[in-house]
């Protein structure tokens, strides 16, 4: 067998030595608490499940990779009411089979030889570069920079090979939000030296001050595309439906390229999807389940020592746990807390930690003890 050299060479996912570790305190039968993965773990609003099973049809036909038109509408309008944007639904919304793909699928589509990502981030900016066959180009993210890349460090000659720039607001891993100056000036570059300017907002939606702005708040959106997802906002991330809206030109190439891979949403995905992208009460209740937990939380884990370094929206916390951060997360594993070194995310993130606040509420309470004796 003739192997990928992008799959063989690819590091493993940090989170499976995580995996490795939930099953040995599980054989040992030590009751956990599980910070790590970002995965919700609320239950799906009962509205949207409905609209799901209402929406099963006798015939199944496959889907077409352009979406339903009733979704495209429903994304559109809730780009307008929450972010002022005017997007044709027709030749500027995408739904697509969560973000991860579309993510992932974005490089393919273009030319040029680097993809600029984020350092830390999360990981599949660069795997879909890799596999589309691009080097990357690392943009640190530091702390006394606000989280931000310093997009004029980067030397414009660079620049001119690069096709995709990735940006993450609110940031996964360190909760970061940007101003729209950073969306302003990217795309300011991006046309400049024709690259695409792509901006994961999975975690738009999940705020405890500010609600976040957004690269659709542009004037120009030439070069940009924005990529959402339900899986954070509505609780859904089984169901798999997010979108990419933004520059038409860009669309119409992903129009022209998705068919080829089979990443059409289902119809009934899609009609759940736009059900949910129309109501926003439960994200509401979202919100405040999330920010129950940082409640009980925060005040602990800063009362021990750990700093929260990021910002105030995402359901993350990173804890600034200074050099024994390894060490420190060490320790609450044997305790039965997991959380996520920050050195999972590369050099860039190490000396923090993330807490995922995806327990229930009764777990973050039980954790909140606990943390309180193990970090003492
Ligand atoms: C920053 C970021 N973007 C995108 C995703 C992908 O989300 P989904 O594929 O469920 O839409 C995640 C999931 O953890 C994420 O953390």
């Amino acid at each position: 067998m003739k192997l990928a050299p992008a799959l063989t060479g690819m590091r493993t996912y940090p989170f499976v030595r995580l995996d490795e570790a939930k099953r040995k305190l599980q054989a040992a039968g030590v009751d956990f608490v599980d910070f790590g993965v970002g995965e919700p773990r609320e239950e799906t609003p009962a509205f949207i499940r409905e609209a799901l099973v209402a929406a099963l049809e006798p015939l199944s036909t496959y889907p077409q990779a352009v979406g339903l038109p009733e979704l495209r509408a429903a994304i559109a309008d809730w780009t307008g009411r929450r972010f002022g944007a005017a997007l044709d639904p027709d030749t500027q919304v995408l739904p697509t089979l969560g973000s991860k793909e579309a993510i992932f699928h974005m490089a393919q589509v273009l030319g040029g030889d680097l993809v600029a990502v984020p350092a830390p981030a999360y990981p599949v900016y660069e795997r879909g570069a890799v596999f589309a066959g691009k080097r990357v180009l690392e943009l640190p993210l530091r702390e006394d920079g606000g989280f931000l890349p310093d997009l004029d460090a980067v030397d414009p000659r660079t620049w001119r090979d690069v096709a995709l720039l990735w940006l993450n607001y609110p940031n996964n891993p360190t909760a970061a939000t940007a101003p729209l100056a950073l969306y302003e000036r990217a795309a300011e570059l991006g046309r400049e030296h024709g690259f695409v300017v792509a901006s994961d907002e999975a975690y738009s939606e999940i705020y405890f001050g500010e609600p976040p702005v957004s690269a659709l708040q542009l004037a120009d959106l030439t070069g940009v595309a924005v990529l959402n997802t339900l899986s954070k906002r509505s609780s859904m991330p089984g169901y798999r439906s997010g979108f990419v809206a933004g520059d038409p030109e860009l669309i119409a190439l992903l129009k022209r390229y998705r068919p080829n891979v089979g990443v059409a949403p289902q119809a009934f995905v899609q009609r759940a999807a736009a059900a949910a992208w129309r109501d926003e009460g439960h994200v509401e209740a979202v919100r405040a389940g999330y920010r129950a937990k940082r409640d009980i939380l925060l005040p602990v884990l800063e009362a021990r020592g750990l700093r929260s370094a990021g910002g105030d929206a995402t359901f993350f916390l990173w804890l600034d746990a200074g050099p024994q951060a390894d060490m420190i997360a060490e320790r609450l594993l044997e305790g039965g807390i997991v959380v996520a070194p920050g050195s999972f995310f590369g050099p860039a993130g190490s000396g923090y930690l993330r807490f995922a606040l995806v327990p229930t509420l009764a777990g973050c309470e039980r954790a909140a003890e606990r943390l309180d004796h193990l970090l003492r």
